[in-house]
């Protein structure tokens, strides 16, 4: 018989393997992979018997009803969708530990005063649009006319994504008001190094970093590669290059600014023709939301200079802005006295990833738990976390929800008069 470790290990192999690419694990928004493992996800949930379902844009639920299935849920999850050549742990981890939770609750035949709605959002990572978050997004409720008008690499619309590749049969519509769910708890991958560097498996994160998506769009003039002089060039490619490397050294001088530039596209892309446009992405984060603010007008500042130098016009097109969000203090409190009972470690840590909590807060109060990646490393195929590790996730996730079943109130909880225990 697998301990629900052993199939939590074997589940992620599983989401590992279903990918867009045969080359690399890629699940993007409204993608046939993503359908998959939508549909496996489904099928986990369903075994434990939840009540299941899903919403038109891949996003999926399952729910636990509890002893007392009107009361406020709790909302426990994370994302189905990976970035480009992504590891298997990101996202995925957050879903399969907590029906490994949910698994070792039945075993101990714990049920809990309220429902549990286990959600899987269909993206996180903003990989196809640029866009992030847009499954927990669309569960605090519908897209601004804005992001619905965003584009893939093709040109497709969000709203004609959904329209024409959504998941439409017998789909629900999952959404919460504000007050509606007693909060929201995600397991994740630290996707840093202080775990390993502190020689610890878990911790509980503070807040999550702001951060900023745009992309820059500079035009110059198409022409001959061989009989254009250098001085009448314009070329978008070498004033992109200039504008890129501007972003690199603002931010290696105001530590801890780290700018990105991670996707880029010109035209006409011909060897022997001078680059006419080339877009690229800029990915901006800082923990400080004032220091981003700024940041973000010195490098529009710089880029604007570097493309009038150049006779390039220069387009600035802001995609996101989300704001540094902090974890709820008493959620957070605890899920840290999970923590300690659990690895006796207090550690709590600032994510600079960017995470679906920060949609949520809106609505709810939230609270995340880390897990230590080997080498820190994410967005790459070598992530990597131990399974005593995840076993140990899993374990103060239990912990922490078994705290919430009226046999296991603890005094130094209650004392905390934490909402989650209003009824
Ligand atoms: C998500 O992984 C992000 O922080 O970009
Ligand atoms: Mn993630
Ligand atoms: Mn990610």
């Amino acid at each position: 018989m697998p301990t629900p470790l052993d199939t939590a290990i074997a589940r992620l192999d599983e989401l590992g393997r279903i990918s867009d690419s045969p080359h690399h694990l890629v699940r993007t928004f409204l993608s046939p992979a993503s359908r998959l493992a939508a549909v496996e996800i489904l099928r986990w949930m369903a075994s434990l018997g939840m009540e299941i379902s899903h919403a038109a844009d891949g996003t999926v639920r399952g729910i636990l009803a509890g002893s007392s299935p009107r009361n406020a849920p709790l909302l426990l999850g994370s994302h189905l969708d990976t970035v480009i050549a992504a590891g298997k742990y990101d996202g995925a981890l957050g879903i399969i530990a907590a029906l490994a939770a949910l698994e070792t609750l039945q075993q101990e035949k714990i049920i809990l005063p309220f429902p549990i709605h286990l959600l899987a959002f269909s993206d996180e990572e903003g990989t196809r649009f640029q866009t992030t978050y847009l499954g927990s997004r669309s569960i605090i409720g519908p897209l601004d006319p804005d992001t619905l008008a965003a584009k893939d690499a093709e040109g497709v619309t969000i709203a004609t994504a959904i329209a024409h590749q959504g998941w439409h049969e017998e789909s629900t519509t999952i959404c919460y008001a504000p007050g509606e769910c007693r909060g929201y708890v995600e397991l994740h991958i630290e996707q840093g190094r202080v775990l390993e560097e502190a020689g610890e498996p878990t911790c509980v994160v503070s807040a999550i970093a702001g951060q900023t998506r745009l992309t820059a769009t500079l035009t110059g003039r198409a022409d001959h590669a061989g009989t254009t002089p250098m001085p009448l060039r314009r070329d978008a490619l070498t004033g992109a290059a200039e504008c890129i490397l501007a972003a690199e050294s603002l931010a290696t001088s105001t530590p801890p600014l780290v700018i990105t530039v991670g996707k880029i596209h010109l035209h006409p892309g011909a060897s022997n023709s001078i680059p006419q446009t080339v877009t690229f992405t800029i990915d901006l984060r800082h923990p400080d939301d004032i220091t981003r603010a700024n940041a973000l007008a010195e490098l529009h500042h710089t880029c604007t200079r570097i493309s009038e130098k150049r006779h390039l016009t220069l387009h600035w097109q802001p995609i996101q802005n989300n704001p540094s969000t902090s974890c709820d203090p008493a959620l957070t409190a605890a899920l840290l006295a999970s923590l300690t009972a659990v690895t006796g470690s207090h550690r709590l840590l600032a994510s600079g990833a960017g995470h679906d909590g920060v949609v949520i807060s809106k609505i709810c109060p939230i609270a995340m738990l880390f897990i230590r990646c080997r080498d820190g490393l994410s967005h790459h195929p070598d992530e990597y976390a131990t399974p005593a590790d995840i076993g140990t996730g899993i374990q103060i996730l239990t912990h922490f929800l078994k705290s919430l079943a009226p046999s296991h109130w603890g005094q130094s909880l209650r004392s905390l008069d934490f909402n989650i225990f209003d009824f």
